[in-house]
This record gives C-alpha cells, sequence and structure tokens, in this order.
C-alpha cells in the first residue's frame, strides 16, 4: 500500500488571505501545495503566476506542485525554478516535450508531465524513465469545482500497470468518493481544490487520506 500525498489546489483558496490559507493546510498535514498556473490562451482562465507564488514561498515548508497551464512554457522554466519544487507541463502545450523536460531537468527540479483527458498515454510512452510525476487530469483543465471524467479511471490503471515507480497525480473532482476510485486505480497523489477549501479542512483533508 502506497502512502498517500494530498496537495491541495490554491486556486479554490481565499486569495484575500493565501498566507492563512497555506499556513492552515499545511498544519493539518498536506505535503504538497498545487499552484495552478493559467495563461488564457492554452487553457481560457488566468489564475496567477510567478510573483504572487514566489511571495508564498518564505511561509511554508510545503512542496511547491507548480501546474502550468501554460502554452510552449519554456521561457517560464529558469523563473520558476526559483521557488518551486516540482514543475509540471501539459504534453500538449509544448511541441518538443523531450526538450522541455530536458530544460527542467537542468534546474534541478522534479519534472511532472500533465495529459489531458482525451491524451493518450502513447504520447509519453519514450519519455517515462526522465519524467518524475504524471498527472493525469481527470477534468478538462482551466476552472476548479468540476465533475470527475470516470474513464479516467483506466487511464490511471493502464498507467500504473505500464510503470510501477513514478508518482502518478490526479487533478480535478476529488472528493472523498472519487479519491477512492483513484487510489485503489493506482494514484498516489491527490489534488483538490474545492472539496478541501469549502467546509472543514481538517476533515476534508482526513477524508482523502482514508
Ligand atoms: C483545473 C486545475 C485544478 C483545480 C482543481 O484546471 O488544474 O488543479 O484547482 O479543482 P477541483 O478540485 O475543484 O476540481
Ligand atoms: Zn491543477
Amino acid at each position: 500500500n502506497e502512502k498517500i500525498i494530498i496537495a491541495p489546489s490554491l486556486l479554490a483558496a481565499d486569495f484575500s488571505k493565501l498566507r492563512e490559507e497555506i499556513e492552515e493546510v499545511e498544519k493539518l498535514g498536506a505535503e504538497y501545495l498545487h499552484l495552478d498556473v493559467m495563461d488564457g490562451n492554452f487553457v481560457p482562465n488566468i489564475s496567477f503566476g510567478a510573483p504572487v507564488i514566489s511571495s508564498l514561498r518564505k511561509y511554508s515548508n510545503l512542496v511547491f506542485d507548480v501546474h502550468l497551464m501554460v502554452n510552449e512554457p519554456d521561457y517560464l522554466i529558469k523563473d520558476f525554478a526559483e521557488f518551486s519544487d516540482i514543475i509540471t507541463v501539459h504534453a500538449e502545450a509544448t511541441k518538443h516535450l523531450n526538450r522541455t523536460i530536458q530544460l527542467i531537468k537542468s534546474f534541478g527540479k522534479k519534472v511532472g508531465v500533465a495529459l489531458n483527458p482525451s491524451t493518450s498515454l502513447n504520447t509519453i510512452k519514450y519519455d517515462l524513465d526522465n519524467i518524475d510525476m504524471v498527472l493525469i487530469m481527470t477534468v478538462n483543465p482551466g476552472f476548479g469545482g468540476q465533475k470527475f471524467i470516470p474513464e479516467m479511471v483506466q487511464k490511471i490503471k493502464d498507467l500504473r500497470k505500464i510503470k510501477e515507480n513514478i508518482d502518478i497525480e490526479v487533478d480535478g473532482g476529488i472528493n472523498d468518493e472519487t479519491a477512492k476510485l483513484v487510489k485503489e486505480a493506482g494514484a498516489n497523489v491527490l489534488v483538490a481544490g474545492s472539496y478541501i477549501f469549502s467546509g472543514n479542512y481538517k476533515e476534508k483533508i482526513e477524508s482523502l487520506n482514508k
């Protein structure tokens, strides 16, 4: 039984008090902080960028897990490497995924590659040995609070079959019920935004671990 890591998504936090929000989830046992960066181009929404994230770095020991929903993200990697622990890019957003992976590695950072719901695992077949974490999107990226796409359970199982020792992160529509499904399928890093940040953070985080 693999250890489960909880990654609250800052996108669902109260933006008027980000420091308190992250201190709270860290105190309650979350290990990662999932940071959704959107460019209004790869996805139809804009969130926050490097200045906001770097200003939080000094208040947190959480692993900063940056999810770049950005087209051709290479121009951001050097800046983000200053304050990130894991940098995840979308396979669909870069023409030269292998080059982008090497670029992230060159700064000594962990590499994540995200796949949209319709993107096949084959896309990353020949890169798997250079990737630390695969992010299986369980919604179409761009917004919090969407419904979990059930077909992604099989995708997680297929990936776990191909690669035993890789982190599999899931993102989108994760709650106590969908968490059970994805954990059983082989996911070990659970992103949750609206589920954690609405209601009692402690109970929500505990329920994801069960
Ligand atoms: C969606 C983002 C997610 C989002 C998840 O594009 O990548 O990280 O915050 O939100 P919930 O958990 O509410 O589906
Ligand atoms: Zn995300």
